[in-house]
């Protein structure tokens, strides 16, 4: 007998859970979830309180603003959540290595994701440490908690599985791993506000097209992503001081 594939599953510990699925509800998906084709579990992080309050924060050690998520609570949390070792544990956090295409492929291609989104000022950093908890960012500014952040990471994961996008997405992905930006895109009408679709993606020629395409997605990714161009696969790294 072929032994039983799982599905990808996405376990999202959060003191929001009925934030879940949200958007992750909708469209592609969405769509994706109702077939099947992934799992989403939202657990609440209050369950795992043990005092009477079900409280699962506390002031910071050595002062300062806002409450911090208790170690204990969450371990135990995380503990009845994760009964196998081989997922990946993340910690939302605009703390965390920001998240590229490559690592949300990696994360598509596994078992799914364990997710703990934070809220509050932070988390005790022992929990951090003791549950070895990968910190993910999406970018340098500071929501008020990781659960939008956490849909984002999904979604990227999700559109990514066998069977929820086909063809569509390998375009745009292919482009991104390539290290540009996307080409623009026209459809009709011809003219829209006195402006036509460039003359050359109405040629035929699609060697002409395609080199087009490269051109701009090109100058694009010049324009507006001088990081990801001076880092795209090929390019040689600028020397710096320390090389011999
Ligand atoms: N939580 C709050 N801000 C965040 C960010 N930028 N990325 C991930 N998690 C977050």
């Amino acid at each position: 007998m072929a032994a039983e594939t799982k599905n990808w599953r996405a376990t999202v510990l959060t003191l929001f859970p009925e934030m879940f699925p949200g958007p992750l509800g909708v469209s592609l998906a969405g769509k994706a979830l109702a077939s099947g084709l992934w799992v989403l579990e939202a657990r609440d992080i209050r369950d795992s309180a043990t005092d009477r309050h079900r409280s699962v924060d506390d002031t910071p050690a050595g002062g300062g603003p806002g409450m911090v998520l208790r170690a204990d609570v969450l371990a135990a949390a995380i503990d009845v959540a994760d009964t196998s070792s081989d997922r990946p544990r993340l910690l939302m956090s605009p703390r965390g290595r920001p998240l590229t295409q490559s690592r949300v492929a990696e994360l598509a291609a596994g078992a799914g994701p364990l997710i703990v989104c934070g809220r509050f000022e932070g988390i005790d950093q022992r929990v951090i440490e003791a549950r070895r908890l990968e910190e993910v960012s999406i970018g340098d500014y500071v929501l008020s908690g990781g659960e939008i952040a956490a849909m984002t990471l999904i979604d990227a994961c999700v559109r990514l599985l066998p069977g929820v996008m086909g063809k569509l997405a390998s375009g745009t992905d292919e482009s991104f791993s390539q290290g540009l930006l996307e080409y623009p895109q026209y459809t009709r009408p011809q003219e829209f506000e006195g402006q036509p679709i460039p003359e050359i993606l109405l040629s035929g020629d699609h060697a002409r097209v395609a080199a087009w395409r490269q051109a701009e997605a090109e100058a694009l990714t010049r324009a507006r992503r001088p990081d990801l161009w001076a880092a795209r696969p090929g390019q040689k790294r600028p020397k710096s001081p320390t090389d011999g």
